[in-house]
């Protein structure tokens, strides 16, 4: 039973108070986690409040509803009572912040009172036995860092890395070359918010860059590393502009899926996450029947971890893959029903970070617990080096 939940402000990766819970139990249970947060956040996402007025209402509202009425072990039960304590379909009351901080600390208590590892928790013993593979972010720009490229981030995907140890150090080598090369064009960089490279170059010099890396890395392991993008098309659509904006140019719906079909069989892209605008399930839909068979077209914003918008995108074959961003829905049991929606349809999910982050596992946890095929949670910086690691100790089932 819960005996006591806390919750405080504690800074993310960004600088900013985010909402960080303990959740206790009788037993002895304990369980904490931090909520990250976005900046290419989607419209249709639940509510993240002011960190301080999240915990305010969540002590008024949530806490009285947990605290000796609910098992921290029990999943379902607590983010029912939060669901029950918030009284909104998208957590504008608590804050979904409050909320998916909470959730994941109750996790993590419940499976302090089994003593068993959280992914073992989450999953169960008929988990699969697959690992995800880990999406690394080499090069970026966008609302992760001004003046650089238009395309948010351009990710190595270690497709054929025989470990997830192997992936995860591979990523990084990819990140190191991508600076060597960098350098030796003159165009030496800064990082963006999630540590990849974000250098003053064209897209289109992204793109070679990045393809010289990846190959270059791919031939000196000896394993095959794929090329995939987020492009944040909704944060470069631009309704007055007729668009997608890149500067000075200027793409029509009907032009940008041309672009990104092009992109795809120049650069043999392996993923691209939100290529279009995030009402767009038509220009989706036309970009997977195009691309679909060879690449996975996966739905961030289009989606935010929601199934209602998921079974619309299924109903329009709109992508084939879906983003899970606990945050984005605000528990979760919410983003477990979106994997199994996902799953049951053909959908593969890919478990991500925020580009605000906190030193919290539990994504690693759960990529492993939902059998995901790919993991997004960047390739270097503390806030992103602590679930990659957490990646290799549970591979190593040593957590
Ligand atoms: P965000 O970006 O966390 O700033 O929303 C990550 C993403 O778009 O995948
Ligand atoms: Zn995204």
């Amino acid at each position: 039973l819960i005996t006591d939940v806390r919750l405080r402000r504690v800074l993310d990766s960004r600088g900013n108070p985010t909402v960080e819970a303990d959740v206790l139990t009788q037993s002895g249970g304990f369980g904490r986690a931090a909520a990250p947060s976005g900046a290419s956040t989607g419209e249709y996402e639940a509510i993240e409040l002011p960190p301080s007025e999240a915990i305010a209402a969540a002590r008024r509202h949530a806490i009285p509803r947990l605290v000796d009425e609910v098992h921290a072990g029990n999943q379902r039960e607590v983010d029912g009572a939060l669901r029950a304590a918030d009284g909104t379909d998208n957590f504008s009351e608590i804050g979904a912040n409050s909320a998916v901080a909470i959730s994941m600390a109750a996790a993590k208590a419940g499976a302090d009172v089994l003593g068993a590892p959280l992914y073992q928790h989450l999953g169960g013993a008929f988990r699969g036995e697959n690992f995800p593979v880990p999406l690394g972010n080499v090069v970026g720009g966008g609302e992760h860092a001004k003046e650089a490229t238009h395309i948010q981030e351009f990710l190595a995907a270690p497709v054929g890395a025989p470990s997830v140890s192997e992936a995860v150090f591979a990523n990084a080598a990819v990140h190191a070359r991508v600076s060597e090369i960098l350098d030796e064009n003159g165009t030496p960089a800064a990082k963006g918010d999630e540590g990849a490279w974000a250098p003053p170059i064209s897209d289109a010099e992204a793109f070679d860059v990045v393809d010289q890396a990846v190959s270059d890395v791919s031939d000196e392991l000896g394993f095959e590393i794929g090329f995939g993008l987020d492009m944040a098309a909704a944060e470069l659509y631009d309704e007055d502009e007729g668009g997608y904006v890149y500067g000075d140019d200027v793409k029509s719906t009907a032009e940008q899926v041309d672009y990104v079909a092009d992109m795809v069989a120049e650069y043999d892209l392996v993923y691209v996450e939100d290529p279009l605008d995030e009402d767009d399930y038509e220009g989706f839909a036309e970009l997977t029947d195009r691309v679909g068979e060879q690449t996975l077209i996966c739905g961030d914003d289009l989606f935010v971890t929601n199934v209602e918008r998921l079974q619309e995108g299924i109903d329009a074959g709109a992508g084939n893959s879906i983003l899970i961003k606990p945050n984005q829905i605000g528990s979760l049991s919410d983003a477990f029903d979106a994997v199994e929606l996902a799953v049951r349809n053909g959908y593969d999910a890919v478990i991500s970070h925020r580009s605000g982050e906190t030193e919290d596992t539990t994504i690693a946890h759960l990529a492993v617990a939902t059998d995901a095929a790919f993991i997004k949670t960047g390739t270097v910086q503390g806030e992103r080096t602590a679930k990659l690691n957490e990646l290799i100790r549970i591979a190593d089932d040593a957590v």
